[in-house]
């Protein structure tokens, strides 16, 4: 099973997606944690070039690098671990790209959704949390703890859009997304309704 976290800046990703792996590990399954951009050794140097404040990039340049460092993550994280059935959970794929790249930066649809196509080799994941939150909330969440980056610096209209974008795509594809919005949920609250996703998922597959 393929399993990826989704959302806005803030919106806590890594936090969920920590306690599902030790979750589901908990019933005895292996679990791969993964993240983008940066699951890789290489993605480690993309990650930095897209993220460091200095970074020029014109969009192109930039969708064109979340599409390589997702080649490497897929061919050389993603699909060895499934096909060792393992459990992989990522942080951010390929609805990130169209939230950010299509949303935010309003690149052409067809290109960005070329570039997943085949940076993704096609794969799609089986679910998907998107962890919905307002720009205000989660960009005061995502900056506390230190120096905002390239894209925790854009102006909130840009972060509008992304969250915008994000909704639409739960809405197109129900059968995948789980929305839970994190505005006023505590972590445990927001923690249980995942937990029992997982849990009706995992009794489908027996
Ligand atoms: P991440 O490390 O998840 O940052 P955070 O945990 O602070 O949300 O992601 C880094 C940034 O990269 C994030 O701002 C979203 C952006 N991004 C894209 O714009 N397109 C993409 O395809 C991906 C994977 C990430």
């Amino acid at each position: 099973m393929f399993i990826t976290f989704e959302g806005p800046e803030g919106c806590g990703k890594s936090t969920h997606s920590k306690r599902l792996k030790s979750y589901i590990e908990g019933k005895g399954l292996r679990v791969l944690l993964t993240f983008e951009p940066g699951g890789t050794q290489v993605g480690k140097e993309i990650r930095s070039l897209l993220l460091k404040p200095e970074s020029v990039l014109d969009e192109t340049t930039e969708v064109y690098l979340f599409a390589a460092d997702r080649s490497e993550h897929v061919s050389k994280i993603i699909l060895p671990a499934l096909n060792e059935d393992k459990i992989v959970i990522s942080d951010r794929f390929i609805d990130s790209t169209l939230a950010y790249q299509i949303g935010g930066r309003r690149l052409p649809e067809d290109l960005v959704r070329y570039l997943n196509m085949v940076s993704s080799k096609g794969l799609v994941p089986d679910l998907t949390f998107l962890l919905d939150v307002s720009p205000e909330i989660g960009l005061k969440r995502a900056t506390q703890h230190g120096k905002a980056d390239r894209f925790e610096q854009e102006a909130i209209d840009f972060h509008t859009r992304v969250r915008k974008s994000y909704l639409r795509i739960a809405k197109d594809d129900p059968a995948r997304f789980v929305v839970i919005n994190t505005d006023d949920q505590t972590i445990e609250e927001i923690q249980n309704k995942i937990r029992e996703t997982i849990d009706a998922k995992l009794g489908d597959q027996n």
